[in-house]
C-alpha cells in the first residue's frame, strides 16, 4: 500500500508486486536502477516510502514551477474534478479551457493567438509541424513538407518531433534511416553559420515549410545555451525566404529561462509556438500549440478540406485547463520572476566551485537552470544514486548534471543542492 514505510530497506508490497510488469522511461530494463519507490510530494520534497525525504532538483522534469502540492492549483482542480474533469471537445466547449486560450493569448507576444489544445510536449510539436505543413497546402503551395531543425536539438519522442531532434547525436539516433529527413544544421550563433543557413535557405526554401528551434535553452540534447541574437537572424533568414518559424518553449516556457516566455527575451514573435510541461504547474499533462493570425488565416475557408485534422481525445482536458488557470493565478499574485532571478544568481554562486579542475567541461546558468557539463559522465545511475546519499534528488544524462528546482525553492533546499552537486563533482575530479 502507498505509505507503508514497514521495514527499512524492504520495498512496500505494491512495489514489488507491479515492478516486474511496468516498462520505465529512457531506461535499460536489465541494468538500470530500480526508481525509488515515492508516496508523497510537497513543496521541494519527494518522500520515499521509506521515509527518507529528497530535495528535488529536476522538478519533476521541469513541470513542477511551484512545487508539488501547490494549495491553490489543487483547490482549483478539486473543485473543478467536482464539477466537470472532462468532456470532448470535439463539438463541445467548455470555461476552463476558453479562459485559458484568452489567457495565454494575452500574455504571449504579437498575434499569437489560435490555441489548439492536446496532452504533451510532443504531440505539441506533431501539431506545430502538421499545422506549418499545411499551411503551405492551404495556400496552394505543393512540396513544402521539409523542416530545418538544429544540431543538439530535442523535440520530443513521436515520429514528427525525432525526426526534427537531433538525430545524429541525439538519444534517437537508432531510428535515422526510418524517420523523415530534414535539415539538421548548426544554430546561427555566428556569421559563419548564418550565411551557411541562408544559403541552405537560399537553395531549399521551395520545400522547406519551416525552422523549428528550441529558443534560448536546447534542453534535452545536452542544455546548451544560445542568446537572443540567434533567434532574431532565425526570425530574419524566416522572413526573408518566406518559411515560418516555430519556437518549442515546451522546456523554457513558463518562467524557466528567465522571462515568462524565451520568445521575449529575444524580443522575437515565431509564427507558431508549442508549450507544454510548466503549463499546468506540474499537475496534470496538458500542452498547447499556439499560431499566429496570419498562420490561422490559412486555415480560415468555407472549405472543409482546408481544415485542421487533429484532435486528441484528451485535449483541453478540463482538469488540465483548470490547473493551468490556476498556475497563470500564481504566475500573478506571486514574484514568480523575481524568484527565478533569485535563483539565477543563487545557481551562479552555488556551482562556482565545481569551475576548473580535472572532468569539468564548463558550468552555466540561465535562469532557473544550473549546469554542470563535464567532460564524460561513466555511470550516470550510480552518481543518481550518489546525489540520493546526499538527500537530493538529481537526474545527469549524458555528460551534464543540471539542477531546474521548483521557483519556490528555499534558499536554505537550494544551498543543500547546490553542496550536493559541489561535493560530487569534486568526488568526480579526482
Ligand atoms: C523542448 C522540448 N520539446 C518537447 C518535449 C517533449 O515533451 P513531452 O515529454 O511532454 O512529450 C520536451 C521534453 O523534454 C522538450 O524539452
Amino acid at each position: 500500500m502507498a505509505g507503508d514505510t514497514s521495514g527499512k530497506n524492504e520495498p512496500p508490497d505494491w512495489y514489488a508486486d507491479g515492478f516486474d510488469h511496468v516498462w520505465l522511461p529512457y531506461a535499460q530494463m536489465k541494468t538500470a536502477t530500480p526508481p525509488l519507490p515515492v508516496v508523497r510530494t510537497q513543496g521541494s520534497r519527494i518522500v520515499l516510502a521509506d521515509g527518507r525525504e529528497l530535495i528535488d532538483g529536476v522538478a519533476s522534469w521541469w513541470t513542477a514551477c511551484h512545487g508539488y502540492n501547490q494549495p491553490h492549483i489543487r483547490h482549483v482542480v478539486a473543485k473543478q474534478l467536482k464539477q466537470m474533469p472532462h468532456v470532448m471537445f470535439g463539438g463541445l466547449a467548455h470555461e476552463p479551457a476558453l479562459t485559458l486560450a484568452r489567457r495565454l493569448s494575452a500574455l504571449l507576444p504579437g498575434d499569437l493567438s489560435r490555441v489548439f489544445f492536446c496532452d504533451s510536449g510532443s504531440v505539441a510539436v506533431e501539431v506545430a509541424l502538421k499545422m506549418a505543413a499545411q499551411y503551405w497546402i492551404n495556400r496552394g503551395v505543393k512540396g513544402r513538407g521539409q523542416f530545418v531543425a538544429f544540431k543538439g536539438g530535442y523535440h520530443g519522442d513521436t515520429s514528427g518531433a525525432m525526426a526534427v531532434s537531433d538525430t545524429e547525436d541525439g538519444m534517437h539516433a537508432l531510428f535515422v534511416g526510418l524517420l523523415t529527413q530534414h535539415h539538421i544544421v548548426d544554430l546561427p550563433d555566428d556569421d559563419a553559420k548564418t550565411a551557411a543557413l541562408d544559403k541552405l535557405l537560399a537553395e531549399n526554401a521551395d520545400a522547406i515549410a519551416g525552422i523549428i528551434v528550441e529558443p534560448l535553452v536546447q534542453g534535452a540534447g545536452g542544455m546548451k545555451f544560445h542568446d537572443g541574437a540567434v533567434l532574431k537572424r532565425l526570425r530574419a533568414l524566416a522572413d526573408k525566404y518566406d518559411v515560418l518559424l516555430i519556437f518549442d518553449e515546451v522546456f523554457t516556457g513558463f518562467g524557466r529561462a528567465g522571462t515568462m516566455f524565451a520568445c521575449e527575451a529575444a524580443g522575437v514573435t515565431p509564427d507558431i509556438v508549442a508549450l507544454s510541461k510548466a503549463l499546468t504547474g506540474g499537475t496534470l499533462p496538458l500542452a498547447a500549440t499556439v499560431a499566429t493570425k496570419k498562420v490561422f488565416d490559412a486555415f480560415w475557408s468555407d472549405d472543409p478540406k482546408k481544415a485542421l485534422m487533429h484532435g486528441p481525445s484528451y485535449m483541453a482536458n478540463a482538469l488540465g485547463c483548470a490547473a493551468a488557470n490556476a498556475s497563470l493565478d500564481l504566475f500573478d499574485s506571486e514574484p514568480r520572476l523575481q524568484q527565478v532571478a533569485a535563483i539565477s544568481s543563487a545557481l551562479l554562486q552555488g556551482l562556482a566551485p565545481c569551475r576548473g579542475g580535472r572532468g569539468v567541461k564548463d558550468v552555466r546558468v540561465k535562469g532557473a537552470i544550473g549546469v554542470v557539463e563535464m567532460e564524460r559522465i561513466d555511470n550516470p545511475d550510480a552518481l543518481r544514486a550518489r546525489f540520493v546519499e546526499e538527500g537530493v534528488f538529481v537526474r545527469p544524462f549524458g555528460n551534464i548534471i543540471y539542477v531546474t528546482p521548483a521557483f519556490t525553492i528555499a534558499s536554505d533546499e537550494l544551498k543543500t543542492l547546490t553542496d550536493a552537486v559541489v561535493k560530487i563533482v569534486n568526488e568526480l575530479k579526482r
